[in-house]
């Protein structure tokens, strides 16, 4: 018998990209310094991995080629895109702002706006301009000001061609994975520096925000990194409390006043034990390529938790690595139910962009997890859609998931 879930009219359908990932050549950034740096080439060799799979390059080559990929949005029904603007591009010097950037910028966006897909521009996904990491980054409190300054800078020369607008990439995230766990540059391991950081974040992202949208009047937010946290025993029923409120809420709470709607990026749900040990899922479970477990019934739940908020909520990522295409079809629909059932307990989710579009370069995982619903060879940059791409290009043309 077949099931037809139809979603509510004028949810939007799409995908989404970053800057970093995808353009290619943002020399001027902090990672691309890391990743060419003496010291990450080592560690990688050392590792006996090669490090060339770990440097971003020209990425997809996406800033030359965007035409084509928004072709192929077109064709796979997709009516909404999320990308990032890079800051590094934008702002290669202190105080110089590059209009040769805008204007790609101003193209890339227009592109977008004559094919009628609403587009969701993030202004800061992870990667910073180097002088502005020299400066020490959202480390200081007194940098904000140079983040407010680009905000505005760029909310006055593309706002007429945004629909909504991301100020940062999961802070949640940021703050912890360069500060905390020292994974990302500039691989600190200070509690109070990454608490910092957090603070910082939320300040810039509450001084930004009015300054955005009495320019462009457009609504405004941030896409949190939200998981899905459940006690592995009845023991750790406090500890999973604890780590909920700084990976879910602390951010959050601080920052809702100022969000016009929320983003949800959803990816993983938790086991937490006793000492707060973590694991992305229970042995057996079904994982994707990085081994993250697949845990469609999370997403309810998160969006569930923040009904209580009031606000419109989009999904502004959720995707599988998945080089072979085997689960990527099923993966998108079990969410989609996930994000159905919550609606129909009075969640209000307008819309669902899925990680990502094409292959890209994912952080300090390099090239080889393949997220995207366009493969890409990297050798000649061809794109090839994968078969999940037409099954979901299908539930965007039908507002509706047909299960068999
Ligand atoms: C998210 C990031 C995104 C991508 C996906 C897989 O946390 O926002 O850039 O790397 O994970």
């Amino acid at each position: 018998m077949k099931e037809k879930l139809e979603f509510p009219q004028g949810f939007l359908w799409g995908s989404a990209i970053s800057a970093h990932q995808t353009e290619g050549n943002n020399t001027n950034s902090d990672w691309w310094a890391w990743e060419y740096s003496a010291n990450r080439i080592a560690e990688l060799k050392q590792k006996g991995k090669d490090p060339s799979d770990f440097q971003s390059g020209i990425a997809c080559d996406f800033w030359n080629r965007y035409e084509q990929d928004f072709d192929l949005l077109q064709q796979l029904n997709q009516n909404a895109f999320r990308l990032s603007l890079e800051w590094a591009k934008i702002e290669p010097k202190e105080g110089e702002f590059n209009q040769e950037a805008v204007y790609h910028y101003r193209q890339m966006l227009g592109s977008l706006k004559r094919r009628r897909i609403k587009s969701f521009v993030t202004l800061n996904h992870f990667t910073l301009p180097k002088w502005f990491a020299d400066k020490g980054g959202f480390t200081k409190r007194r940098n904000v000001y140079f983040f407010v300054r680009y905000a505005e800078k760029v909310a006055r020369d593309l706002g007429y061609l945004v629909d909504f607008w991301i100020t940062f990439n999961e802070p949640e995230l940021y703050s912890t994975l360069p500060y905390l766990t020292a994974l990302w540059p500039p691989q600190m391991r200070s509690f109070f520096t990454a608490r910092k950081v957090a603070k910082n974040l939320i300040t810039a992202h509450k001084t930004a925000t009015p300054v955005i949208k009495k320019i462009t009047g457009k609504p405004v937010s941030i896409a949190y990194h939200l998981s899905d946290l459940e006690p592995a025993s009845f023991w750790s029923g406090f500890t999973t409390a604890m780590i909920h409120y700084w990976t879910n809420e602390y951010i959050l709470n601080r920052t809702i006043e100022f969000c016009d709607f929320i983003g949800v990026n959803y990816y993983f749900h938790h086991h937490v034990g006793l000492f707060g040990l973590r694991h992305h899922s229970q042995h057996g479970h079904d994982e994707t390529d990085l081994g993250w477990g697949i845990h469609p019934e999370g997403l309810e739940r998160v969006l569930l938790f923040l009904r209580k908020y009031k606000k419109p909520i989009y999904i502004t990522e959720n995707g599988i690595a998945d080089e072979g295409d085997t689960k990527r079809e099923k993966f998108i629909e079990d969410h989609l139910r996930g994000i159905y059932l919550a609606i129909s307990q009075g969640t209000d989710v307008r819309g669902y962009l899925y990680w990502s579009l094409i292959d890209n370069f994912e952080w300090q995982e390099g090239f080889t997890p393949c997220f995207g619903l366009i493969e890409i060879d990297y050798k000649t940059q061809a794109r090839k859609i994968r078969p999940s791409a037409r099954a979901y290009a299908e539930i965007c043309k039908n507002n509706a998931i047909e299960i068999v």
